[in-house]
């Protein structure tokens, strides 16, 4: 099945350019191209059609959670800033979902404190329907650390390439306060109702 790259609608941002939303939904485009590609190697090979060193299939299918997850993750972060900005609502379930959780602290204020990890990868919140709660992960690259089997909520994407047209990697903070601005939590929500 060929994977097929979404495309998205994303209006002017605060703090985030468009230059920088343009060369990055490119470089999701190349996971998208990725997951196709090893795809067609692995089917090939297991066809017969082509005959490759069992480390090359080995590291063809260690690589696929790579590009496949690198490819699915930035669907949830770009779909996170369409539509406008949007805050939670008060009463919503998300809404008492993290009081539940997180207490006094703000939903955001914990995503910021996740996001402080230091490393390439995403600050994930999911939604756990086992133990109904909300879990916050740090995920390095895009496939190291993902929780098995839970949905999830919101991708703040933290390599270098989501934020390095606007800001030096210095200003990481910056770009968080600039994602979070623009973060439409109406889809936020949507993504926690539907999990549960
Ligand atoms: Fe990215």
């Amino acid at each position: 099945m060929t994977y097929t790259a979404k495309t998205f609608n994303i209006s002017t941002l605060t703090g985030i350019s468009e230059k920088q939303v343009k060369v990055h939904v490119a470089l999701y485009e190349g996971y998208v191209k990725q997951v196709n590609f090893i795809g067609e190697k692995l089917s090939d090979v297991r066809t017969g059609t082509l005959e490759l060193d069992s480390y090359i299939v080995s590291e063809l299918r260690r690589r696929f959670a790579f590009e496949f997850n690198g490819a699915r993750l930035h669907e949830y972060y770009f779909e996170q800033l369409q539509g406008g900005s949007c805050k939670v609502q008060d009463g919503s379930g998300l809404a008492n979902a993290v009081i539940d959780k997180y207490g006094e602290q703000s939903l955001e204020e914990h995503i910021k404190e996740v996001a402080g990890t230091r490393g390439i990868g995403w600050a994930v919140v999911y939604y756990d329907p086992m133990r109904k709660t909300l879990i916050t992960s740090f995920v390095s690259d895009h496939e190291v650390g993902q929780l098995a089997g839970l949905p999830i909520i919101l991708a703040l994407d933290l390599w270098e390439h989501a934020y390095m047209v606007d800001y030096v990697p210095a200003e990481k903070k910056s770009y968080i306060d600039a994602f979070f601005t623009n973060l439409n939590w109406g889809v936020v929500e949507k993504r926690f109702d539907d999990a549960k």
